[in-house]
């Protein structure tokens, strides 16, 4: 095999990052991602084996892509897990295999992902008192999660993030406390602004709590944030603190960064989705199943990268009246829609 043939979408962008959802399962309920009751789960026999989702990432790498992000649902849910993370790591033309998970199993798998290979992790921290997080996820489980994050370090885990989503009347008042647990212990937070995404069902502009709103909050706090250099690509702007501190701000609503994406997505049945707004993506499970060489895999996915002219966070900011992006009955009968579904 020769070395990949990158490909470039209509804005000129390349492809480099694969979110590779691996379930769609969760063990929490946060009400920005999954506010509902109940919910219509992908069937078990159309969920990708491990050797699948293998050959699919080889037929990605040959298209560009050098990052991938394990997502879910929550991702730890998976079973066998780090032996996904091992035949990944062992990808030469992955330079990086990461894991974006809730901390919920963290600290029983930390130990095997690190030794599989895992590159980083970053995991979702929205408050630091028990009763907020019980109404936010809708489960108990913040001791478990901050077990999680000891165990990471315990590990040896490096370059750890959390992310933190900001809702205005919940965990706004926590900006400042955040931000100091995370210098504790290491991790750079990322704040993230609400966004209207499929399962977001409740979402509304009032429960935004804008950049502009953050960054001020924070500069009263610990003084002014100065700009860093961030990863390029990557969805944080990243500032450094007066202290030496640095933290993020993921401003997908106020302030997207579309022009910038090199992001694909890849659901846990195998649909491929080339944004997190996509209403419609390709199955990549079905010519998979049928024989589909590597070499077919990654021409349609260049061909469909190629085509590619979607800007789905800029076109919702350019949305007169702007309300939840699916409704309930929409995500009911599309279940690909969700948030959950597609990878956070
Ligand atoms: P690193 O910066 O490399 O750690 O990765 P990341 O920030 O892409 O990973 P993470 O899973 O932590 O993503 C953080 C958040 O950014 C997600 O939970 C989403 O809220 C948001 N995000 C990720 N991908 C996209 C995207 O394609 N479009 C938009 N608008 N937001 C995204
Ligand atoms: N707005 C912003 N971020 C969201 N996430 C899920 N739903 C939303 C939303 N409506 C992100 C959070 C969570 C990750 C898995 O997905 O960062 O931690
Ligand atoms: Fe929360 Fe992540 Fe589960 Fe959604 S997938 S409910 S954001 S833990």
């Amino acid at each position: 095999m020769c070395g990949p043939v990158d490909v470039h979408d209509t804005f000129g962008r390349p492809l480099r990052n694969l979110r590779l959802s691996v379930t769609d399962r969760c063990n929490l309920r946060c009400a920005y991602c999954m506010p509902e009751e109940d919910y219509v789960w992908l069937p078990r026999a159309d969920i990708l084996d491990f050797e699948e989702i293998a050959r699919i990432v080889d037929a990605f790498t040959d298209c560009g892509v050098e990052r991938v992000r394990l997502t879910g649902g929550e991702p730890l849910l998976r079973r066998e897990l780090p032996e996904l993370v091992r035949l990944l790591a062992a990808k030469p033309a992955l330079r990086e295999t990461a894991l974006t998970t809730n901390g919920i199993l963290l600290a029983e798998l930390a130990a095997d992902l690190q030794a599989a290979g895992l590159t980083r992790v970053t995991v979702s921290l929205d408050t630091l008192r028990p009763a907020t997080f019980r109404v936010l996820a809708r489960r108990d489980g913040l001791e478990r999660v901050i077990a999680g994050l000891q165990a990471a370090r315990q590990v040896g885990f490096i370059g750890t993030k959390l992310d933190s989503v900001v809702l205005r009347g919940t965990n706004d008042d926590e900006i400042v406390s955040l931000l100091q647990f995370a210098r504790e212990i290491d991790a750079e937070l990322r704040f993230i602004e609400y966004m209207d995404v499929g399962g977001a069902t409740q979402w509304s502009p009032t429960h935004v709590v804008p950049r502009a709103e953050i960054l001020e909050r924070v500069a009263s706090a610990f003084g002014t944030p100065v700009p860093v250099a961030g990863d390029g690509s990557a969805p944080a702007e990243r500032f450094l603190l007066p202290d030496g501190t640095t933290f993020g701000i993921i401003a997908s609503t106020t302030r997207p960064f579309c022009g910038a994406c090199d992001r694909g997505r890849l659901t846990a049945d195998g649909r491929w989705l080339t944004c997190l707004y996509a209403t419609h993506g390709r199955d990549l499970r079905g010519p998979l199943r049928a024989g589909a060489t590597r070499a077919e895999l990654a021409a349609l996915i260049r061909g469909d990268w190629g085509a590619r002219a979607d800007r789905g966070a800029e076109e919702r900011l350019a949305a007169h009246a702007r309300g939840a992006f699916a409704d309930r009955e929409a995500l009911r009968s599309n279940p690909h829609l969700e948030m959950h579904t597609r990878g956070g």
